[in-house]
């Protein structure tokens, strides 16, 4: 015995994600996530896929979750994911997720659920009437990035928890079946001034698919005009803009508002204020409208242009879901050899 450490993780680094289709996407998961997908195809393999199996850990309409898997599709396509360099795919169309996240289920411990603050938050205080599902939707996300043995995972910072929780699972995964370096303990992308973009209506809210006033948010699909009034609405205060940064703090719709326009031009929020130092809103709104309908407007109208004949999309999800089967077979057949399954 030694008492090296083990050699690091030696697999190929690999990106994965995914969007639950489950409500419009806005400019939360766009700065978060999706800018971040169709940058990172270029530099490693990448997998990205609609999230339909914890879509319905909350209550889906059966006859339109097809549509809805359809629609996170053209956003990705929209947003610059391309089918010939990245596989897309659709989650339930590769049973190999849920097959793991079985195994997962009996690695996780209850206490490491408990503490999942997102559930919390979306269980509120009825968390007797939520589904199983909703209480294990973590591990089935560990599942999702580790069948794939991705390294990289581009997420917002909500879910950071959910990506602590996959590095647990997999280390005991490998150290309770004696099989040091299988599963690689991934990495959480959120930096960038977009992983944690706020309600246009209250600072202090996360913009969110389920916030009930469509004013919070600026959809993936608002035209021109919603885009602009939506910023033109947006919640501020009475105060210019300093200029810098730390002066921000304690005014939190300010910050927000800034952090969107560095994020949207791929700015820091520093520079962003070096050139509106001194300026109120009444100046600021308009160049923000200005720039969010420059960068969104032309997404939702491709969305709706491949939306109109979703054949391709369709097909595209087709050959993903054959490839991304291919990738997660020879894994999922290793787990069972190293579980001891009669299957394996
Ligand atoms: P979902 O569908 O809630 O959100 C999709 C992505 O958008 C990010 N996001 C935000 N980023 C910045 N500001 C916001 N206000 C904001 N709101 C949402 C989220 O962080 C996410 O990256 N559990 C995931 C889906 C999932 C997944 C996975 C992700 C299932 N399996 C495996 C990565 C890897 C979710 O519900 O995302």
């Amino acid at each position: 015995m030694t008492d090296q450490a083990p050699a690091p993780y030696a697999g190929k680094p690999r990106v994965l994600s995914g969007v639950q289709p489950s409500g419009d996407l806005h400019l939360g998961n766009y700065l978060g996530a999706l800018v971040k997908f169709a940058r990172l195809q270029h530099e490693m393999e990448t997998f990205i896929f609609v999230a339909d199996l914890h879509a319905i850990t909350a209550w889906q309409d059966p006859a339109k979750l097809k549509d809805q898997v359809r629609e996170i599709a053209a956003a990705y396509l929209a947003t610059g994911l391309d089918p010939k360099v990245a596989t897309i795919f659709a989650q339930s169309a590769v049973p190999a997720h849920a097959e793991l996240a079985w195994v997962f289920n009996c690695v996780a411990r209850l206490g490491w659920l408990d503490r999942m603050t997102q559930f919390k938050d979306k269980a509120g205080k009825h968390k007797e009437r939520e589904s199983v599902g909703l209480y294990t939707y973590p591990v089935l996300q560990a599942a999702d990035i580790l069948i794939y043995k991705a390294t990289h995972v581009p997420v917002g910072e909500d879910q950071r928890q959910h990506l602590e929780l996959t590095r647990d699972i997999a280390a005991k995964f490998n150290h309770d079946f004696g099989a040091p370096n299988f599963f690689p303990l991934p990495d959480a992308l959120t930096q960038g001034p977009g992983a944690r973009i706020m309600s246009l209506r209250d600072g202090s809210a996360k913009m969110s698919k389920s916030d009930p006033s469509d004013n919070s948010r600026i959809n993936l699909t608002d035209d021109a005009d919603t885009i602009a009034q939506k910023v033109r609405k947006a919640r501020t205060d009475a105060e210019v803009l300093p200029e810098k940064l730390e002066d921000l703090k304690g005014r939190a719709e300010a910050e927000n508002l800034v952090g969107v326009y560095a994020a949207l031009s791929g700015r820091t929020a520093q520079d962003v204020l070096t050139e509106f130092a001194g300026q109120g809103f009444g100046a600021f709104k308009p160049k923000l409208a200005d720039l969010a309908v420059s960068v969104m407007a032309p997404i939702g109208g491709e969305m709706r242009r491949m939306l109109a004949d979703p054949a391709e999309i369709d097909r595209i999800l087709t050959a993903g879901a054959e490839h991304a089967r291919e990738v997660a077979a020879p894994t999922l057949a290793e787990v069972k050899r190293i579980v001891g399954f009669w299957a394996g």
